[in-house]
């Protein structure tokens, strides 16, 4: 039985005074469900503020972001290994919006990746397909190659410990959900790529979020997917109210 994992992804909101806020709200309200985790992927800036004040609760923190190398001449990147020093738990690789806009690659997802698992973080790998790799009928080529290549060469274990978050691109910030079933379908698809590249029970242990336009009211029904283990959730996770009523649908 995996657990559902709700992560809330701000990408870029807000400033340190609402951050700081959120955290008051949220972190001592969390439901008290060993089967339930939530998460926050916040801006580089709050990361050691919300560390703090999630400290004793159930809240973990991520990053939205990080480069591959440890350290170096790299002009406004962040390492792995800051990350990790700040206790930071989680970190979003290969989010779409990176890949359209900052020429990330399945290539570099796959760096990142390992350097994750260098500094104990786990990954939350975005695949999704654009509308018009959908309406070509390459959605589930374009997101098998995308899994392929971003878990190239990792160990089942860490298969077995990441998180992938299948997030459509023509839904992220559009309103439009992609139908539950029409999720499940591409999520079971994922499942069954990790299977062939691991084996059954590392393919039963990787948690599927889906992402794109979820909101309260159409959460559960998502949840009830058999291959969709959590959300990756962009404007709805940025009021306290919104993404506590998120945590309580993986209840
Ligand atoms: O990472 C989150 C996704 O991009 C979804 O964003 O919930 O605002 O559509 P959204």
């Amino acid at each position: 039985m995996r657990n559902k994992v709700i992560a809330g992804n701000w990408k870029m909101n807000k400033v340190l005074a609402e951050a700081d806020q959120f955290a008051d709200s949220v972190s001592g309200n969390l439901p008290d469900d060993d089967n339930v985790e939530a998460i926050v992927c916040a801006p580089f800036p709050f990361l050691p503020t919300l560390v703090e004040k999630a400290k004793g609760s159930n809240l973990k923190i991520g990053a939205q972001n990080m480069h591959f190398e440890e350290s170096g001449a790299y002009t406004g990147e962040v390492s792995p290994v800051m990350l990790q020093d700040l206790g930071v738990t989680h970190v979003v690789i290969g989010h779409s919006e990176r890949r359209e806009q900052f020429a990330e690659t399945d290539e570099t997802v796959n760096k990142k990746v390992h350097a994750a698992f260098n500094h104990e973080l786990t990954p939350i790998v975005c695949v999704g397909e654009t509308l018009e790799q959908r309406e070509a009928n390459e959605t589930m080529s374009h997101i098998e190659n995308q899994v392929r290549t971003g878990l190239k060469q990792l160990t089942d274990e860490q298969i077995g410990s990441l998180i992938i978050a299948y997030e459509p691109i023509w839904a992220i910030g559009t309103g439009k959900t992609a139908s539950s079933s029409d999720a499940d379908q591409v999520c079971s698809l994922i499942r069954s790529v990790v299977k062939d590249m691991t084996s059954e029970n590392v393919a039963e242990q990787v948690i599927i979020q889906y992402g794109g336009s979820v909101k309260p009211a159409s959460i559960d029904e998502l949840l009830e997917q058999p291959d969709i283990d959590g959300a990756l959730v962009g404007g709805a996770s940025l009021e306290p109210e919104s993404f506590l009523k998120l945590v309580e649908a993986g209840t």
